[in-house]
């Protein structure tokens, strides 16, 4: 397979309708599920030329954390219903492509299980805040004992989005032997993950007590709210819509990301999820601002497609897109590039060739 869309045809084939349909849907109409590509299909880049850039290097430091491409492993759930060995057979696949996996609160394999399956991977944990803040530190002291180096506080789900191709499917729960792991209390019961309106800025200051993790929050995208997560002491922003599954009708990721910078200042990385599927997304992102990427449905589609081995797949694959891209804009590095290699044209959406 050659790019990441065949992976989605495979995954659709092997995975059934309905979690099929779990996995690649969106809220409401979908409208923002589908900006987040079109966007990137509306923007051009630029390229330079004769700059001499014999090598190219495409490795991050992001919160001291390396990753050999600015490609990450964004969140997300329930990762057995694509693959049998579920996050285990991600973490692993991240590891060998030397990039950050963000394990989900909501993975089907206990954090601490992921971890030792893939002892190499660099671990991020994302976290929905529950209103009971004395199990939201146990949930956090797992991950951080199983070595997770940083804490991914998902701040867009002050309720959970309303995806209607579930509720068409009836689709409410995880079959038989299956669950979030990482939600089990103390006498062995699973929680259901609250997501709760009540969330607030001072429920970061309280977690800041019990953590010295970095924290990132993702899913920001007004100004305004970057310029206070900077003023509280966030570590790193991730720029997300999660991927049109919570308020449909806001805005692609890649067309408020310049905003975002902005407001930022540099003072903290800016990262973006959303949409991304080609290694010249990748370089749009970075052009304009952001410090790397993270990728959510590809890399089920790999895990579903062929387990591990698919998601490395998914993950080299935009590797080898990212190098080639940035070697054809006389691009060393992704610090060569920068928004004036950007241009936004009205071009029709481009989803992929029409063959
Ligand atoms: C997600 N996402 C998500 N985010 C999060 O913070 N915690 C989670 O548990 C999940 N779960 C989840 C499940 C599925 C099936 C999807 C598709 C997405 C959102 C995810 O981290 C990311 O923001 C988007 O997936 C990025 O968009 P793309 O790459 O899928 O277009
Ligand atoms: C989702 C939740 C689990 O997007 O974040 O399905």
């Amino acid at each position: 397979m050659s790019s990441l869309r065949e992976f989605e045809e495979r995954a659709r084939e092997r995975l059934g309708r309905v979690h099929y349909d779990y996995f690649a849907g969106g809220a409401g109409d979908e409208v923002t599920l589908r900006a987040n590509e079109s966007a990137f299909g509306r923007l051009a880049l630029v390229p330079r030329v004769l700059r001499g850039a014999a090598k190219v290097r495409l490795d991050v430091t992001l919160l001291g954390c390396r990753a050999s491409m600015p490609v990450l492993v964004a969140p997300t759930a329930f990762h057995r219903l694509a693959d049998p060995e579920g996050e285990r057979a991600t973490a692993r696949a991240a590891a060998a492509a030397e990039t950050i996996m963000i394990v989900s609160m909501a993975s089907t394999v206990a954090v601490e299980e992921v971890a030792a399956a893939a002892p190499e991977a660099v671990l991020w944990f994302q976290l929905y805040v529950q209103p009971d803040l004395a199990f939201t530190e146990r949930v956090v002291r797992r991950a951080e004992d199983a070595g997770c180096r940083a804490l991914v506080v998902t701040v867009d789900s002050p309720a959970r989005g309303r995806r209607e191709r579930e509720v068409r499917h009836g689709f409410d729960d995880l079959p038989e032997g299956l669950c979030c792991e990482n939600l089990r209390d103390e006498d062995g019961g699973v929680r259901p993950i609250v997501m709760s309106p009540g969330v607030s800025w001072e429920h970061l200051d309280l977690i800041r007590e019990f953590t010295a993790l970095p924290i990132v929050l993702k899913g920001v995208l007004h100004p305004e709210d970057a310029r206070l997560a900077v003023e509280r002491g966030v570590a790193a922003l991730i720029v997300s819509n999660h991927g049109g599954r919570q308020l449909d009708a806001v805005p692609a990721t890649a067309d408020l990301l310049p905003e975002i910078v902005a407001a930022v200042g540099g003072a903290v990385p800016v990262l973006l999820d959303g949409g991304v599927r080609r290694g010249t997304d990748v370089l749009k992102a970075l052009a304009l601002g952001a410090g790397a990427v993270a990728i959510g449905r590809p890399v089920i589609w790999g895990l579903a497609a062929d387990g591990e081995r698919g998601a490395g797949r998914v993950l080299e694959t935009l590797r080898a897109e990212t190098e080639h891209a940035l070697v054809l804009c006389g691009c060393a590095s992704p610090d060569d590039l920068g928004p004036d290699m950007v241009r936004r044209t009205g071009a029709a959406d481009v989803v992929g060739p029409a063959w």
